[in-house]
């Protein structure tokens, strides 16, 4: 890694919505650390991005759920002074609904989806706060607003990520920091064909609107840009969330319980 352009790290970089920040920060001159686990795919990816960006791709095989692995990974590179942008992206969709399924098999949502970004933001921070200009951005779900039947572990994991990241982003006092936690609608990415009780139509409906994960890094990259700790992509995804403050909440369980 001899080269002096900035680095971006992207964790769950194989494919939609870490892919597409791949692509965004590639062609704004970033070199890349790019993580995930199907290497064939992921080694691709880095091909392709190499010869349209010219920039450096470097690919790491992540599981997040393996402690082990990710303290290698973080003591591999925390500490390189050209990282100035994160992107802690990867998760998953629930396999199956929490009181039917198997306690470590849940539990390592938790894993994945928080203590390794809790981890990563930690480590990864004091080389953060030394750059002119850096950015981290925790990847959320419109999911964490609510709780829905067979969403325990995801909405809960996710709510974890909202108020994390909200409450590091106000104990940063550095303003060329910036740190956002980024709440996607439903987006046409590969997580809906890998989770089982995901929709796999992928159709609109009514205010459900589906978007693609390059609008989504478009939206997020923008946000970034004005300071803005949260982001939810999308005029239909901010308008469900409004809408559904105002609901009751006995009266959202009822609803919940009857459609799901
Ligand atoms: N798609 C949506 O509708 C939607 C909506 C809201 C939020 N999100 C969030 O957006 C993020 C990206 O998801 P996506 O929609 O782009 O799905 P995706 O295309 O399935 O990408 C998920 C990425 O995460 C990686 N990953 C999954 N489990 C992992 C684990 N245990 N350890 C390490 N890496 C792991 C995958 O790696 P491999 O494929 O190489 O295994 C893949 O690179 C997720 O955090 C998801 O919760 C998605």
């Amino acid at each position: 890694m001899a080269d002096s352009r900035p680095i971006a790290i992207i964790t769950g970089a194989t494919s939609g919505i870490g892919a597409a920040y791949g692509d965004k920060l590639a062609s704004q001159g970033y070199d890349l650390v790019l993580t995930g686990r199907r290497m064939d795919v992921l080694s691709q990816r880095a091909h392709d991005l190499e010869l349209k960006h010219h920039v450096n791709i470097y690919t790491e095989y992540l599981e997040l759920g393996d402690e082990a692995s990710l303290d290698d990974f973080i003591n591999k590179y925390k500490d390189n002074p050209r990282i100035s942008f994160l992107v802690n992206n990867a998760g998953y969709g629930n396999r199956k609904r929490f009181l039917d399924d198997n306690i470590d098999r849940q539990l390592e949502m938790v894993d994945v989806h928080n203590k390794s970004v809790a981890k990563i933001v930690h480590a990864f921070y004091p080389t953060l706060n030394k750059q002119e200009s850096a950015s981290l951005v925790n990847v959320s779900s419109m999911m964490g607003f609510y709780a829905l039947p067979g969403t325990s572990m995801y909405s809960a994991t996710k709510a974890f990520l909202i108020l994390f990241t909200k409450a590091v982003a106000l104990e940063n006092t550095n303003p060329h920091l910036r740190i956002q936690v980024l709440c996607p609608g439903l987006t046409r990415t590969d997580f809906h064909i890998n989770a089982p009780l995901a929709d796999k139509n992928m159709k609109n409906r009514f205010i459900v609107r589906w978007m693609k994960p390059d609008q989504v890094v478009k939206i997020s990259w923008k946000a970034l840009r004005r300071g803005q700790i949260q982001c939810i992509p999308g005029f239909f995804n901010k308008l469900t969330v409004l809408l559904l403050k105002l609901v009751p909440d006995g009266l959202f369980n009822w609803i919940a319980k009857k459609i799901v």
